[in-house]
């Protein structure tokens, strides 16, 4: 298969999954899933963009700040993209949040296409109130998240 073919497929193949089976992914894969979020294009180079795994411990307490979506507690895990917003802001101004707002896109576009790569499936969620998200994850105020994504077998 040529590069083409093998990109093609597997951004024809993504589709937003919100059950999963109980399988626990393994170390290899959450590092793999983590790596492939930080390999994005970064405006200026400033890399605001930070990840964080959230396996089950926290996961009820997610799902509750994500208005008690199931996928999130469902998940094997859930990768929560933030930025680092004063970072941007320094360098571009108010243009800054949309770049960090790309940049998150970018990170979950790389996520959801390794999972699928890797026989996992993903949603993205959007929906959750950040100051909660903040709380659970134990945040600094500066951290804004900006996604979850929700990775796991389908069930
Ligand atoms: C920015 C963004 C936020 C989203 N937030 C949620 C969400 O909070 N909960 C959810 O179940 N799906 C969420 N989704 C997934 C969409 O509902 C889904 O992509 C859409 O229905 C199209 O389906 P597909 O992903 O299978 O193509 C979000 C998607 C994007 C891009």
């Amino acid at each position: 298969m040529t590069d083409l073919e093998v990109v093609e497929g597997l951004i024809k193949k993504r589709r937003s999954i919100r059950k999963y089976t109980n399988r626990q992914l393994t170390r290899d894969e959450i590092n793999k899933l983590v790596e492939v979020a930080m390999l994005v294009p970064s405006a200026g180079a400033i890399h605001p963009l930070s990840v964080h795994v959230v396996p089950n411990d926290r996961q009820e307490k997610l799902c509750i700040a994500a208005l008690g979506q199931t996928a999130v507690r469902e998940a094997s895990v859930a990768i929560i993209i933030t930025a680092n917003v004063e970072r941007m802001l320094g360098k571009y101004r108010s243009r800054g949040l949309r770049y960090a707002y790309m940049e998150a896109g970018h990170a979950g576009q790389n996520v959801a296409l390794t999972a699928l790569a890797m026989g996992l499936d993903t949603v993205m969620v959007g929906a959750f109130v950040d100051e909660r998200v903040i709380d659970v994850m134990e945040l600094t105020s500066k951290d804004l998240p900006l996604y979850i994504i929700c990775v796991g077998e389908k069930g």
